[in-house]
């Protein structure tokens, strides 16, 4: 018999062809994400689930008795309850690498659209209001400026290359580790978190959520910052405390931001980020493009399929590895 696994969301055909080989398997094929009551009753007899945002807690996992594995399509597990999961004996896995380089460019876009004013002037353009050539199209240059990058992970990584190799930035950075083959390769420095946010043109956070960097950046990180200054945050929300980055901008402690992620998402309407045209907003695109989120879900499929055949999936994440 095969193990009853649960999809949590729509899955492109091939990577439902590969778990239905393996497992006797339902789907939530709707647009809209799955109400928790639904959920809840779907897991009651599954030993696998496949989720886009796993938030697995205790009291989860009491509706799921017999739940081996639980396969999150995001490289980010922030909304696994990591004890509750080893109590259980519960393999939780998630899809890193493969939407790395997606992630890094949209950074890049971030940064572009911030200096260039590239959303606002596109509003500009569209609005009937472009006249000639005038002084307020004026941003600020991205090319041989200093970008700080708080988090040297794979990401980051790939963000600080394109940074020094293709914009010939000044890169910085902060990590809990130092990463000499990286300063080597691309002339990357490492430094204190206090003189990257003094000396940089970008700051950008590339951190997971955890105890530790839960708003890491606040109201004194921002008062280091130099009022040219933008922030740029593509990975999650709540590494920053989102009302101290709204009274920086409102006070002009910095000149602007990029933000993907956000601390309540999908964002509050009235949420005063909104309102900022130096503000550019993403509705958490990270990893939003066809290809990524395709290898994102294949390798989600491939993780789920090892936990419930006995194997031992590529991808648990690092808190849960034996
Ligand atoms: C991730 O993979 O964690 C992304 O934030 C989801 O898009």
């Amino acid at each position: 018999m095969k193990p009853k696994v649960y999809i949590a969301k729509p899955i492109p055909k091939e990577v439902e062809e590969l778990i239905a080989n393996y497992c006797d398997y339902k789907i939530w094929n709707h647009e809209e994400p799955i109400p928790k009551e639904v959920l809840l009753k779907e897991v009651e007899d599954v030993e696998g689930l496949m989720t886009p945002k796993g938030i697995i807690t205790e009291e989860f996992l009491a509706y799921a008795p017999r739940l081996k594995v639980v396969s999150n399509v995001a490289v980010g597990y922030d909304a696994f309850d990591i004890e509750a999961m080893k109590a259980r004996n519960v393999i939780g896995t998630h899809t890193p690498y493969v939407l790395d380089e997606t992630v890094a460019d949209l950074a890049f876009g971030l940064i572009l659209t911030s200096a260039r004013r590239l959303a606002e002037l596109d509003q500009f353009v569209k609005s009937g209001k472009w006249r000639g050539i005038e002084d307020d199209f004026y941003g600020q240059d991205v090319h041989h400026a200093t970008l700080g990058i708080i988090g040297m992970g794979r990401i980051g990584e790939k963000i600080a290359r394109r940074a020094a190799l293709g914009f010939e930035m000044n890169v910085l950075y902060t990590n809990r580790t130092r990463k000499p083959d990286l300063e080597e390769r691309y002339g990357i420095k490492y430094c204190e978190t206090e003189f990257l946010l003094k000396n940089s043109d970008f700051v950008l956070v590339m951190l997971p959520l955890t105890d530790s960097t839960y708003q890491l950046i606040g109201e004194k990180e921002f008062s280091l910052m130099r009022s040219t200054a933008f922030f740029i945050n593509c990975s999650r929300g709540k590494v920053v405390d989102e009302k101290a980055l709204i009274k920086a901008l409102q006070n002009g402690i910095i000149r602007g931001a990029g933000l993907d992620v956000f601390e309540e998402e999908p964002v509050e309407k009235d949420n005063p980020l909104l309102k900022m045209d130096n503000v550019v907003t993403l509705p958490h695109i990270g990893s939003a493009t066809a290809k990524a989120r395709f290898d994102m879900a294949m390798k989600a499929a491939e993780n789920l399929v090892a936990g419930v055949t006995g194997k031992v999936p590529e991808n648990i994440v690092p808190e849960l590895k034996i």
